[in-house]
Order: C-alpha cells, then structure tokens, then sequence
C-alpha cells in the first residue's frame, strides 16, 4: 500500500477533487496518503485516534492534526474534501458509529463539499455453506484469514506472520462491513448523494466482480 504505483493514482485523484481547497483526512494515520498529497500544495489536516502512528508521521511531516475519533472530533475550519480510506470506516464496529461518521464528514464540509471512501466489497461470496473463514493471502512467511459473522456484520482480519521456526506471530483486526448500498443509505442519513462509483482510483468500470470501489458523495 506504499508503493508509489498505489499511492500516486490516489493523490493525482484526491488533489483533482480538492480543486485548490482545504481537505481533512478522517484516520490519517502516518501520513501514507496525506504526506503526497501536502508535498503536491494541497492543505491537508488529519483526524487520528492513535498516538502510536501520529508518532510515525510526525518523523516525515508536520501537518495539524486533531487526536480523536473521526465519528466525533472537529477539526477547526471548512473543507471542500473530507477523505477516509484504505477499508478504515470498517474500524467503526457499529452501524450507528458509521453514520456518525458520515454526519461528521458533513459537518466540516463547504456546501458542494465533497466525501471519498475507499472500501473493500464483502466477500461473503467466497463463502463456502457453513464455513465462516476465508484465506485472503497465503504467501512465503505471511498467511491472511478473515473470519465472518454474518449476523453482525463483522469480520476480523488475522495477520499471521512467521519465519522459518515454529513460532507465528498474530495481528487481529476486527471491522464492520458494509455493503455499497447500505454506504450510500449512510450517505443519504448524513445529506450527502453519491456522485460517482469506481473500481479504483483510476476510474475503472465498478462491476460486480469488483472487489473495492472509490465512492464520492457530495453534500447537498
Ligand atoms: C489502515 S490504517 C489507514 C491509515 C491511513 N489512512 C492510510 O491510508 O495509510 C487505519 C487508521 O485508522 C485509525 N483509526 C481507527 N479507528 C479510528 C477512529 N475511530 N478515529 C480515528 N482514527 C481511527 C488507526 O489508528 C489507523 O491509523
């Protein structure tokens, strides 16, 4: 997710739809995104919840950021682009925490003001009858396992790491999947329409055999 031939198609797009004016980053993070995008003249301001990763951006680049929780902080100022990407509105494990986030992308936008999200599909389609796991990745020294529960609507990622021992090391990250439509139901909550679906930052064809799209609301 850092190399350039991922991170460069987001900032050409992220700084078209800024058209020369402030944006806010929900969930920042060490700046992957928004490091590239201040680096093009673009005023870009974050809202982040840990200290652990503001640490790591604060080592490339002194950009203001608010430590909070993107459904809730307030960043000061208006913005004409609020963005939340990399799958990170998952991160909220409730329905109503998502719309909250939404109403707060609202909240600090210009009227016309425009919302991006990067999100994965579910794949719930992968699913064989009465198996709730699914292997993502199975490589040399990494294995990806997402397990589901469909009654909630969450899935947690396990991360297993390992070299040539016997000894694994586990990173587990739980997150609420959402359907597209119900992003847009979301969307519509919180005052926004959606102006246009892509496969990825590039403006492929959104398809049903996509497996993540690029989602521009507007406020109305
Ligand atoms: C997958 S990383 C993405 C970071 C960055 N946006 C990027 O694209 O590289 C997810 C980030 O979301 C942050 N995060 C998770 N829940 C959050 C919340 N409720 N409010 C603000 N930040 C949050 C995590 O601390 C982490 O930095």
């Amino acid at each position: 997710m850092f190399a350039p031939e991922v991170v460069e198609p987001v900032v050409d797009r992220l700084a078209a739809l800024a058209a020369g004016g402030r944006v806010l980053e929900f969930a920042i993070g060490t700046g992957r995104v928004a490091v590239p995008l201040a680096a093009r003249g673009v005023s870009v301001t974050g809202i982040e919840l840990s200290e652990p990763m503001l640490g790591q951006l604060r080592k490339k680049a002194d950009l203001p950021v608010v430590v909070g929780d993107m459904a809730t902080a307030t960043a000061p100022g208006r913005y004409s682009l609020v963005y939340l990407v990399y799958n990170t509105i998952g991160n909220l494990l409730t329905q109503d925490e998502q719309v909250e986030c939404f109403r707060n992308a609202a909240r600090h936008l210009d009227p016309g003001g425009r919302f991006v999200i990067e999100l994965g599909v579910p794949e719930l389609r992968r699913l064989p009858p009465g198996q709730d796991a699914v292997v993502f990745t199975a490589e040399q020294g990494y294995l990806g396992v997402d397990t589901y529960d469909t009654v909630r609507q969450h899935l947690v990622s396990h991360h297993f790491t390992f070299g040539e021992g016997r000894q694994a090391r586990l990173g587990r990250c739980p997150q609420r999947y959402i359907w597209p439509a119900e992003l847009d139901l979301m969307g519509r909550l919180a005052g926004f329409e959606l102006e246009s679906r892509h496969a990825d930052w590039t403006g492929s064809e959104f398809t049903t055999e996509s497996s993540s799209h690029v989602s521009v609301y507007r406020r109305s």
